[in-house]
């Protein structure tokens, strides 16, 4: 498999559907939706949704629009999560996405608003699949009930036991050591509880069973947790052109990272050990799918 061609060819379907759901940009509040137009089509990898899109296919089922207002709510989450990382009261970073900071071109106010714009139209999304379901179709309960599930890992993957919470140990680290529990518990909640709910909506919506969905979360987890020390690492090693993003903004900020308890080269030995961790478990099931596969290895050298 050349996996950039099919990197590329998933990436430009993504970009495609997002598009589709923009809202228009007009009426007297218009400045609202051309900043979170602005912080949603800056860019990314847009790993979260590719994550949701594999892991439906990988069990095999026909793909649809239900699918589809999924992965685009787990992106504008994702993006609203960032334009208040970004905010001065947080992370205070200028760059995102090889662009200024939302906050940077809208100012405060507007980004604090885009970002809940955002949050609040992954749920309109997510009501609004209910209306996707075809009313004659014979097992429309079982439908129902997979977007009642999918809805209900988005918003406890997001609140305050999931990504919100890890932002919360994130601010409350700052100057302190953390332990190596602690950290992980941060960063399972503030990266990997998105990676989770990407990949469980992804099985939920595709029918797996409930073990499976427990093993789907696991490696999701610990996803999550290797990309957030290879985040950290990349914030020292990589460059704004690369990343998108300024670097240091971690020792900016006084931030406690792996990297405050270990050197750069144990680290890095972390996130191969926990990927193959992932990898152990993703064999355990009884379906495959080599891009998702690939993927997942690839994160762990990942220079963006
Ligand atoms: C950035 O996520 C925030 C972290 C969890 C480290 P990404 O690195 O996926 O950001 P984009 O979506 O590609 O901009
Ligand atoms: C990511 O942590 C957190 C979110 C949940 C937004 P960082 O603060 O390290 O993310 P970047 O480096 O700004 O992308
Ligand atoms: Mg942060
Ligand atoms: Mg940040
Ligand atoms: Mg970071």
């Amino acid at each position: 498999m050349n996996f950039d061609l099919e990197q590329n060819k998933r990436l430009s379907e993504i970009e495609d559907i997002i598009k589709k759901y923009l809202p228009e940009e007009k009426g007297y509040y218009k400045t609202v939706i051309e900043a979170l137009n602005y912080s949603l089509t800056a860019g990314g990898k847009r790993l979260r949704p590719m994550l949701m899109q594999e892991t439906y296919r990988m069990f095999g089922a026909d793909e649809d629009e239900i699918l589809h207002s999924f992965m685009v709510a787990i992106e504008m989450i994702h993006t609203y999560s960032l334009v208040h990382d970004d905010l001065p009261a947080m992370d205070n970073d200028e760059y995102r996405r090889g662009k200024k900071t939302t906050h940077k071109v809208y100012g405060e106010a507007m980004a604090i608003l885009a970002g809940d714009g955002l949050l609040n139209g992954a749920y309109e999304l997510a009501s609004a699949a209910f209306d996707l379901v075809d009313e004659s179709s014979a097992d429309i309960l079982s439908k129902y009930k997979k977007i009642i599930a999918a809805s209900k890992v988005l918003s406890s993957k997001a609140g305050i036991h999931g990504m919100i919470g890890g932002q919360v140990i994130d601010i409350e680290s700052e100057g302190r050591l953390l332990t190596k529990d602690r950290i992980n518990m941060m960063y399972r909640l503030k990266t990997s509880a998105l990676m989770e709910a990407s990949m469980m909506i992804g099985a939920v919506l595709a029918g797996a069973n409930e073990e499976e969905i427990n093993i789907i979360e696991n490696i999701a987890r610990d996803i999550g947790l290797a990309f957030q020390i290879r985040d950290d690492i990349l914030d020292v090693t990589a460059s704004y052109e690369l990343l998108g993003k300024p670097i240091n903004s971690d020792s900016k900020n006084d931030k406690t990272t792996y990297l405050a308890i270990m050197d750069i080269e144990k680290a890095k030995e972390e996130v191969e050990i926990i990927t193959d961790r992932a990898m152990k478990a993703y064999q355990t099931l009884a379906y495959n799918n080599e891009y998702l596969e690939m993927l997942i290895v690839k994160l762990i050298n990942r220079e963006k």
